[in-house]
Order: C-alpha cells, then sequence, then structure tokens
C-alpha cells in the first residue's frame, strides 16, 4: 500500500486529495496547522500529523514522523487581494514564506529520502492565474509563479535519481475557503477602485466554468500515479480553458 502526504489539509483542496487518496486504497498522512480528525472519515490508513510550512522545526518533526512516503503535495497556500501600490511588502512575504519558501522547504526536507529509495512523486499545487494575468493578485501570482519556475527546474535535477516532480494548476473555485483566508488590503480606496469593482464582479460571477475541489484531487490523482502525466496538469474546466489559451 502507498502513502501520500499532503500539505493544508484542513479544508478545501487539500481535504478532497486526502479523500481521493484513502478512496483509491492508498494511506494519507494528512497534515494540518491544527489537526482535526473530525474533517476526515475515520480509517486505519489515515494519520493526521501537525504541519506549519513555515515552521523550520514543525517540517523537521513532520519528515520524522512520517516516516517513508511515496508522493509529496505542496498544496497548502494563500491568496491576497490587494493594488500592488498599496500593499505592504510584510503582506509580500507572509504570501512567500507560506506559498515559495514553505513548498520549496518541505520538498528540500523530503528529497533525501525520495533520492536514496530512486522513487517518489512530489506534486506542487500553483494556480493558472499564472497563466493569464490578473488585476490585484501581483503577490499571490508571484508566489506562484515562483513555484512553477521551481518545480519545472527541480523536475529536470531530480529526474536521473528517479523522482518525478510536477504541477497542478488549479482555475478559480469559489466553493473552498480560499477567497475568507485570503489578506485583503486597500480595496475600498478611490485610486483603483474602477478595478476593484470589476474584479469583484469578475470573482463573485456564477455563470461560466469553475474548478471544483474533486477537480483538483483527480488531477493530483494523474500527476501522481500515471508515469506519463505532463509537468503541468490543469485542475478544472477554466484551468483547462486558460491553459489551452496560454499554451502552456
Ligand atoms: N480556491 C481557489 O480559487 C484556488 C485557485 C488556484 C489555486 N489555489 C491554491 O490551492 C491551494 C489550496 O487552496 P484552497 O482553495 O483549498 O484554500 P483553503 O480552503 O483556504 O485551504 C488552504 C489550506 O492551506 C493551509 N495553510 C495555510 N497556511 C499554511 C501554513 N503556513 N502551513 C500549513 N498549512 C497552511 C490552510 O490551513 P489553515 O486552516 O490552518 O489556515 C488550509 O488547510 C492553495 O495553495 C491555493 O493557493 C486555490
Amino acid at each position: 500500500m502507498k502513502t501520500i502526504l499532503i500539505t493544508g489539509c484542513s479544508s478545501g483542496f487539500g481535504l478532497e486529495i486526502a479523500r481521493h487518496f484513502l478512496d483509491h486504497g492508498w494511506r494519507v498522512i494528512a497534515t494540518m496547522r491544527k489537526p482535526d480528525a473530525s474533517v476526515l472519515p475515520a480509517s486505519e490508513h489515515l494519520r493526521i500529523l501537525p504541519l506549519d510550512v513555515t515552521d523550520a522545526e514543525s517540517i523537521r518533526r513532520v519528515v520524522d514522523a512520517a516516516g517513508p512516503i511515496d508522493a509529496l503535495v505542496n498544496n497548502a497556500g494563500v491568496g491576497a487581494a490587494a493594488p500592488f501600490e498599496y500593499t505592504s511588502l510584510t503582506l509580500a512575504r507572509t504570501l512567500f514564506e507560506t506559498n515559495t519558501i514553505g513548498t520549496m522547504a518541505v520538498t528540500q526536507a523530503f528529497i533525501p529520502q525520495f533520492r536514496e529509495r530512486r522513487g517518489g512523486v512530489i506534486v506542487n499545487v500553483t494556480s493558472t492565474v499564472t497563466l493569464k494575468s490578473l488585476p490585484l493578485v501581483s503577490l499571490y501570482t508571484a508566489s506562484k509563479a515562483a513555484v512553477n519556475a521551481f518545480t519545472a527546474s527541480l523536475a529536470v535535477e531530480l529526474q536521473s535519481h528517479g523522482v518525478q516532480v510536477r504541477l497542478v494548476l488549479p482555475g478559480r473555485s469559489p466553493e473552498t475557503r480560499f477567497g475568507h483566508n485570503a489578506h485583503r488590503a486597500a480595496l475600498d480606496g478611490e485610486v483603483y477602485a474602477d478595478i476593484v469593482k470589476a474584479t469583484l464582479a469578475r470573482i463573485g460571477d456564477t455563470e461560466g466554468p469553475v474548478t471544483y475541489a474533486k477537480d483538483v484531487a483527480q488531477a493530483v490523482w494523474r500527476a501522481v500515479t500515471d508515469p506519463a502525466a505532463p509537468l503541468r496538469t490543469a485542475a478544472g474546466a477554466d484551468a483547462e480553458l486558460w491553459m489551452a489559451e496560454a499554451g502552456a
């Protein structure tokens, strides 16, 4: 039986990825900042471990506690909506600490065991905002685009050691807590009022294709289990359209 470790399982995509792999006969290590077993079905194949991806000691403890794993999914992330002019660099550091450095730190901590066993898959969850330029999300986009570039290079670096490294790019998913959890700043000022209004209308648009957590779970499943999966897999109907438009 194979084992997968997933970051950010308290809600949204991480929770659904954990459910999907449990349903498909994997051992799942679901990690959360504040472990809460009640969010997932009880299973002898499920372990819940604490992990804050911005905390080096927390990462070291999870590597020790997890033991050998076959797949790592870096899903934990946080969003932000703000005109860049009025965005503090503290917020920039916060986003990069979680989305970018957090992903790198957890990846680096698990590479030795993958490399020594000449196997394993690492999947980094980024976003289709990296494929199409949108206003008010410059920092979030930058933090995820950095992960795209990091992942593409690492994939080549680890290939000869038998380790696969992949990306899953979800589209907009109103059903998760992502919008609620996202940082917001200076959205009520006058200077960018038109852009804010248009963007909020777009985000609130219930017409048109969106991404569901199940789409992300299926895309991660493919990225982990299909040896022929590409470097980038879009997750969600809107994500597939954007990726086709971008020719990525
Ligand atoms: N929803 C979308 O529209 C969308 C679109 C494209 C990409 N994404 C990406 O998909 C991933 C999952 O997002 P989601 O939609 O499922 O949002 P979500 O429901 O807000 O889930 C985010 C998860 O990340 C966790 N997290 C945040 N900071 C963390 C940290 N420092 N250490 C460990 N875990 C941390 C959260 O845990 P807590 O409960 O402790 O805060 C939560 O479990 C993120 O990387 C996000 O950027 C989302």
